[in-house]
């Protein structure tokens, strides 16, 4: 299959479009989203632009934490269709000229994957158990977990089974922890890694890619000693390599995309060393509030993490485990305006909507790739008032109710319609998840063609940016509230986020902007614009 012959380092500047496939677009009418529904919709990610796909887990999974708890890493869940059928979609994507990216999750299988069923019939000390975790517990019978260890979904990652040994789970009870130390892992998921790059993957998005390898003997987390026993460990580098030789064997080289939140940028940036991942999710950039201090810290630190390993800088604003921008950016406490999931906090819907307008400009003009989570293109709030008993996700049930969970983010994609499901399933059907009543203005449909909507905004912005955003990055002087950078090739980008109006810089011819300018040509508070170096001073 060929990928792109002319442009191996797509990669390095591509605009990357997220599909939650449960709630992208229903094909055979039974209020999940499927493959059949992302087929007939590849149109329209492809005249909006984007380079590539990349899909959330479509694997045979018991959706203990939405496809995350994978029982076979090599078919599609029937709900979502076949494999025949995922084939043929990445063959049409590419005939549109749109890669595919495949999410595989090494860190962690679903307790239903043959492996974890074998090893619970299998006894204690037996191989089969030797690909997990099991360990005895603490305590005068064994009754506590063999560790302090924290899951990364809240309360206790250990689960003991009738014999009494215990086994790890990072993550849900239903999501057991592989053990990387064992060869058999290994082998495994390389092979995962060809049976999709063979069918025409052109990358992976590798799901927790910092948290694989262990300490061995699993001690105990100590505050103050160096080496985290489960978190970035060096001894991952190796599996990485491994991973890149593959990658590097196919004619056209596929690519390697970590999940990796690691706040060090110099830690981060070791993962994308030559040899290892091309690029890995900013969550530095996602996790910032809407204040110019901390977007200049974020962009200035990435670059500087990047540039000394050559890999290209990847822009974050949203993604299916974070509350959406426009709610973020919305809630006047800045603390909330990280991904943080929060019930009833305040939220001004319009001053979101103006930010998540001007972050789409800022983010679509820095150097390096962009990934777009469906729906931001159409400015979908977070849906905060799902029904409890509609609640899904397992961080809200492991946290006791306390957080909301990810819900919020993964309600279907309203397409067409006045009234639920818009266009997303066939006129009746219920969703999986309730879509909110007044999303009659945010479809597809009623968006297109209105020049102030958010998908009008992101079409021209992704048009620009492929035809005319290019080269080196350089900020241009300007008040401490406001953001002004330019590109080498003339291009140039004013974010204000201060509470007063700007004036661009002298020679700037306006391209684009997020909001009106005023009338006497001044950037209103909560507005970027793109603009035209015409002054060479500049
Ligand atoms: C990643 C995924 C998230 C999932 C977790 C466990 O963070 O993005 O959705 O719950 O890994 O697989």
């Amino acid at each position: 299959m060929v990928l792109q012959p002319d442009r191996p380092d797509w990669w390095r500047d591509a605009a990357i479009y997220q599909v939650y496939p449960r709630s992208f677009a229903d094909g055979n009418g039974d209020g999940t989203g499927d493959l059949a529904g992302i087929r007939a919709r590849l149109p329209y990610l492809a005249e909006l632009g984007f380079d590539a796909v990349w899909f959330n887990p479509w694997y045979p999974s018991p959706l203990k934490d939405g496809g995350y708890d994978v029982a076979d890493y090599r078919s599609i869940d029937p709900v979502f269709g076949t494999l025949e059928e995922a084939e043929k979609l990445i063959a049409e994507a590419l005939d549109l000229g749109i890669r595919t990216v495949v999410d595989i999750v090494p860190n962690h299988v679903s307790s239903e994957h043959p492996w974890f069923r074998a090893a619970l019939a299998a006894p204690v000390g037996s191989p089969e158990r030797e690909l997990f975790h099991f360990a005895e517990g603490r305590g005068e019978n064994g009754e506590l977990p063999p560790n302090n260890w924290k899951s990364e979904f809240g309360g206790c990652p250990w689960t003991r089974i009738a014999d009494g040994q215990w086994y790890l789970h990072l993550f849900a009870t239903e999501q057991p922890d592989l053990n990387w130390a064992h060869p058999l892992v290994r082998q495994e998921h390389e092979e995962i890694l060809r049976f999709w790059f063979d069918r025409g993957a052109a990358g992976v998005r590798i799901d927790s890619a910092g948290l694989l390898t262990k300490e061995p003997g699993l001690p105990s987390f100590e505050l103050g000693v160096d080496t985290h026993p489960f978190v970035d460990r060096d001894d991952l580098h190796d599996i990485y390599r491994s991973w890149r030789a593959i990658a590097d064997s196919y004619e056209q080289p596929r690519v390697l995309i970590g999940e990796i939140w690691v706040p060090d940028t110099e830690r981060f940036a070791r993962y994308l060393r030559p040899d290892e991942l091309h690029t890995a999710f900013n969550f530095d950039f996602l996790a910032r509030p809407w204040a110019a201090a901390e977007l200049r810290a974020s962009i200035d630190g990435t670059l500087a993490a990047h540039a000394p390993v050559g890999a290209p800088a990847t822009w974050v604003l949203c993604n299916h485990d974070v509350t959406r921008t426009v709610t973020r950016y919305g809630r006047a406490d800045t603390r909330f305006q990280f991904s943080a999931k929060a019930f009833g906090t305040p939220t001004d819907r319009a001053l979101g909507v103006r930010r998540a307008r001007a972050a789409a400009l800022l983010s679509l003009a820095l150097p390096g790739s962009l990934y777009m989570y469906q729906g931001e293109e159409l400015g979908l709030p977070e849906v905060e008032d799902l029904p409890l008993s509609t609640l899904q996700d397992p961080m809200h049930f492991r946290s006791g109710g306390t957080d909301p969970g990810r819900d919020g983010c993964r309600v279907p994609i309203p397409w067409s319609g006045d009234a639920a499901p818009y266009g997303f399933a066939p006129e009746g059907v219920e969703p999986w998840l309730p879509q909110p009543e007044d999303w009659a203005a945010l479809t597809v449909a009623a968006q297109t063609g209105d020049p102030d909507s958010m998908l009008e905004l992101y079409r021209e912005a992704l048009r620009i940016r492929r035809e005319r955003i290019g080269g080196e990055f350089g900020w241009l002087p300007a008040d401490p509230e406001v953001l002004s950078f330019r590109r080498a090739d003339g291009f140039g980008c004013l974010v204000n986020l201060g509470a007063e109006p700007v004036a661009l810089p002298g020679g700037a011819a306006p391209l684009l902007a997020s909001g009106p300018l005023a009338e006497d040509g001044t950037l209103p508070a909560d507005t970027a614009v793109w603009f035209e170096i015409l002054d060479t001073r500049l």
